[in-house]
This record gives C-alpha cells, structure tokens and sequence, in this order.
C-alpha cells in the first residue's frame, strides 16, 4: 500500500474540526439496532472500523440509512437481529468484533465473525472466557482465542466477572451480552476504562447501576431509540495536540472534541509535561462532555507516566511517545502491557521508529523510556499497517531535520480518513 512523505514545517496553525468519536460511533449503531424505534446519528465516523459494524448490523436485517450527514438506524429491538446469511466480517476493527461478540453471545442463532490479518492475531481470549462462563458456545482458532470465532447463542444467565484487565472492549462485550442474560451481570476492571458503553446505555433507557468499582446491568430491559450527537474524536485530536506543542510558533484550535475524563489521560499527561493546553467552552452533548482544545507551542519535559492514567490514554502513547521524544530529559511508560495487543506491537513499533530518527529508547515488557532530543532526523519509517503509528510519525516529521517517508499509510482511513488533508491545511511550510 502507498506511502506517503511529510516535509518539516515552521508551524502549525488555525481552527480545526476532527472527525467523530471512533468508540462512540460504534455504540451508537449497535445500540441504535437493539433498540425500538429510529435512531439518528450526527457526527458519525465513516472510517473503515466504523463501516464494519455497520456492515455487520445490516447484514442481521438492520436497516441503515445515511444521507451523507445523518445516520438513521431503524431499531429491530432486542430480539429483532436476523442470523446473517455469512460470515461478518470486522476488518480492522478489534472494537465491532470484541463488542459484537458479546452481542451475538446474546443471540439464539448462529454466526461468525473474523478480520484481516492483523485482527485474526489479536487475542479474544479475554471476550470469550466471559462470555463462555454466561453460556455462550463459542469456538475459534487456537483453542478458541483467535479469530474468527463461531458463535452459538442464547440462553445466557448473568455472572460476576472480575476483569484481570482495564478494557472497554471487554467490559461492553459483557454489557451487551448482559441485556440478554437472565439476572443481573456486573464486571468490575483494575482501573476505570473509556465508559462510553455505560453511558449509552443509560443514554438509551438500560437497566444499569455504574459504581466506582465497576458496572451492573439488569437481563431483559428494551432499549429506546435516542438522537446522538457524537463528539470529535479526542484520539485524532490528540496528533494534532502534539504537533501544536512540538512545532514553534504554533496555536491551533480544535472544536467539539469529546473529552469524557476516562479519555483525557493525553491532556493530563501532556500539561504534566509543560503543554500549554486549554478546554474551552465545556458542555455536555448526548450524554457526553465536550469541549473545545486550545494548544500552544510549548518547551516539553520528560515525565513519569504510570498506573489509572495508562488506561485513560491508551490509544494515544503513539502520539505521547512524539511528545516525550522532543521532550528535555527522560519520560518512562509503565504499566502500559495492552500496547503489545492493539493494531500492532505499538511499544516496539515506537521504539524502532523512534531510533530511526536518532532517539535513545530502551523497551520494558510494560513500556518504555524515551530520552528526548532537540533534534530528530529525517528518513524512513514504517507505519506496520496501525493508523496510529502512521499518523504519529507524521507528526514528528513536522520538527525534524529533514522529510520523513512513512510506507503503509492506507490504514489511516481505518479512523481518521482526512488526516493528510487537515494536516497541510494546518502545516505552515
Ligand atoms: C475501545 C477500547 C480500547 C481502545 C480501542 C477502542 C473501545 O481498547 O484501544 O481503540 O471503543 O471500546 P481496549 O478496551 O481493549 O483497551
């Protein structure tokens, strides 16, 4: 797939909107589905991972309806999914396949679901087990931890499950499944993951209890169509958070970003690090708080990064780990073992990048320390087919000395279809 090359810039400015909320579009059409009557959804993400649940959703019977603006989802009710004709297939998307899986676990028909090549290496162990202990018949490569996976449904009671790891994916896999489960279904996490799900559900009339330690949802409660308005998505913001901070002479404006707290993690540790960053305008939208993020160039300094924050920024360490390398001094990741799991390896695929561009990192099992520069080199990377790897190195091609050429950009459009285009708008050569 193409590659792409991006040339340093003296700053970066202007007023920016970012596409929607990656985690909340997915909600929005899976819940949009089980409920009655028709759900609209404005803002929605039309990347790649968002298209396979809708996909998915349509070929059960759901019809979806999308003018260009709007999504209109017409709600089949809980019992309304129809067994899909073949297998669904979820791209990408390690959200559509662990969520829906819990889902179909809730369903007295047969289906199966897989990905591409990169989902079919990620582990679904941690869906299954739980899902299994509910009553799900579900087999899969592996032993039944790899993709795709077959799923015989139904008939399922609630459980107590104690999540070994903080994941949204998980906990909403459970969640969904739990709509179906006679009883009540809790999961608790070590630390609070993205709680989106818990919101939704409430959003849309579920029967649910949310506790510091974790979630309860009650079997057997119809869920009513809502309208919802979803947020920017503050995982895409968060490249062009960093490439206002790194790049000099920068102010950028990013509007309608969500920033529910299980996600600002990123703002929290880049302001730790001396970010000058600023949430303007807060209000709520759907159910979801919402602000706008003013950032300046600022002088970065290493920090330690560790414990409740990791899960709260999960999916933004590509970015941080820009940051940290033009940062004085040394930030240490720990705690931050998931990275091994998601698109790719991120924690090695970071290193290796970074040492490419002249930066000192030393790998841990749970993370690593990156020892930042003033000056990072041009050359060569390899984005590893992860949307987030390709899109962090364009960022830090932005300060360094010369071009930097990123291969396999295509998976870009997984979730931030625009990126390119919205960052030369906002690249000052
Ligand atoms: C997501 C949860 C996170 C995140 C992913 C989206 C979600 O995964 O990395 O991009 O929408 O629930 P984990 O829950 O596995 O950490």
């Amino acid at each position: 797939m193409s590659s792409i090359t991006i040339q340093p810039a003296s700053s970066i400015k202007g007023s920016i909107i970012v596409p929607g909320d990656k985690s909340i579009s997915h909600r929005s059409i899976m819940l949009g589905a089980i409920a009655n009557g028709v759900t609209t959804v404005r803002g929605f993400l039309r990347g790649e991972d968002n298209m396979s649940t809708m996909h998915a959703f349509r070929a059960m019977g759901v019809e979806i309806a999308d003018d260009g603006e709007t999504i209109e989802i017409t709600g089949r009710g809980l019992h309304g999914l129809k067994e899909p004709g073949d297998v669904l297939d979820c791209g990408n998307s390690g959200t559509t396949i662990r969520l829906i899986t819990g889902l179909l676990s809730g369903q007295s028909f047969f289906s199966v679901v897989t990905g591409d090549k990169y989902l079919r290496k990620r582990p679904m162990k941690r869906v299954v087990e739980p899902l299994s202990q509910m009553g799900a018949q579900i087999t899969g490569r592996n032993g039944g931890t790899l993709a795709p996976l077959a799923i015989n449904g139904g008939n399922l009671k609630g459980i107590r499950y104690q999540s070994p790891v903080s994941s949204a994916q998980i906990k909403s896999s459970i969640m969904l499944a739990a709509l179906y489960a006679e009883g009540e279904t809790s999961v608790t996490e070590p630390s609070l993951s993205r709680d989106h799900s818990e919101r939704m559900f409430r959003y849309f009339g579920a029967s649910l209890d949310v506790l510091s330690s974790g979630v309860t949802v009650r079997g057997g409660f119809e869920l009513t169509a809502m309208e919802v308005n979803v947020p920017g998505d503050i995982s895409s913001a968060a490249f062009f958070i960093v490439a206002a901070l790194i790049t000099p002479n920068s102010e950028l404006l990013i509007k309608n970003v969500g920033v529910n707290p299980s996600r600002t993690g990123v703002i929290d540790i880049l302001q730790a690090m001396g970010g000058d960053i600023q949430l303007v305008g807060s209000r709520e939208l759907s159910g979801e708080p919402v602000a706008d993020i003013l950032v300046r160039s600022s002088s970065l300094k290493g920090v330690a990064i560790s414990g409740s924050v990791v899960p709260r920024a999960i999916d933004e360490f590509p970015a941080i780990c820009v940051a940290a390398a033009r940062a004085e001094g040394i930030t240490t990741i720990r705690d931050a073992r998931e990275l091994r799991v998601k698109e790719t390896d991120r924690i090695t695929a970071m290193a290796v990048n970074l040492r490419h561009l002249g930066i000192k990192v030393c790998e841990t099992e749970d993370g690593m320390d990156i020892t930042g520069s003033e000056q990072l080199l041009g050359g060569a990377v390899d984005s590893c087919g992860d949307h987030r790897i390709a899109m962090s190195m364009s960022v830090a091609a932005l300060v360094a000395a010369s071009a930097i050429t990123i291969s396999d950009v295509g998976c870009v459009a997984t979730s931030f279809p625009t990126f390119f285009q919205l960052l030369e708008e906002v690249s000052v050569k």
